[in-house]
């Protein structure tokens, strides 16, 4: 990735807890970055509140819009190099980004999932957990490549399964571990520090 860029663009679509995270861990100064720009493609996501709260620039690029994905993976493109992001990280973002938009930041996205990929990807992964009866899930942070929720893992946290959990519950303990590893995995892949073997996200 481009040296010493550590200009975030986030993406997001909702409430933002993610996003809050990465805000206190750049303030508390865990992670040293600037957020440059949050976009968000719902005009209403809660999160756009907590980003200009805390004085970051914000945008909406809605996508209903634009006439395609790709024209409106390049609204996106555009926007986020105007703010010479250097890493995109989407936080509960709920677009699937085709491959132009990938290309143009290739393993410079990081994305975060709740399960512990490669099992249950695509929506409601917790759901997914509970319903299959796995005992473990978790997190997982991983970079975005064309393929949904395939790219190499950078970090991954689990939480165990209990008889008594609902999707609420289970959410809420998967939620801690993301806050808890998303500012941290930004920090790892700022740090240039890694390569890529095969599919492995590897610490140099
Ligand atoms: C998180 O569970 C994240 O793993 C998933 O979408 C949710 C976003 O939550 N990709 P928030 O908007 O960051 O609160």
């Amino acid at each position: 990735m481009t040296e010493n860029n550590r200009r975030l663009g986030i993406l997001i679509s909702g409430r933002g807890s993610n996003l809050q995270s990465i805000i206190d861990a750049v303030a508390e100064d865990r992670l040293v970055a600037v957020i440059a720009v949050v976009v968000s493609n719902e005009p209403g996501a809660a999160g756009l509140q907590r980003a200009r709260l805390a004085g970051i620039e914000t945008l909406v690029i809605d996508h209903r819009t634009f006439p395609s994905r790709s024209a409106y993976d390049t609204a996106l493109v555009e926007a986020l190099r105007g703010y010479n992001v250097g890493l995109v990280c989407l936080a509960g973002f709920m677009r699937l980004l085709g491959k132009g938009f990938v290309d143009a930041f290739s393993g410079r996205i990081l994305n975060i999932h709740p399960s512990l990929l490669p099992a249950f990807p695509g929506l409601h992964g917790q759901q997914q957990a509970l319903e299959y009866g796995v005992r473990v899930t978790g997190a997982t942070v991983h970079i975005v490549t064309p393929d949904l929720d395939a790219g190499p893992i950078v970090m991954q946290a689990s939480v165990a399964i209990g008889e008594d959990d609902t999707v609420q519950s289970l959410s809420e303990r998967i939620l801690v571990e993301e806050h808890r590893i998303y500012p941290e995995a930004i920090a790892r892949l700022l740090s240039g520090r890694w390569r890529i073997e095969g599919r492995r996200f590897v610490k140099i």
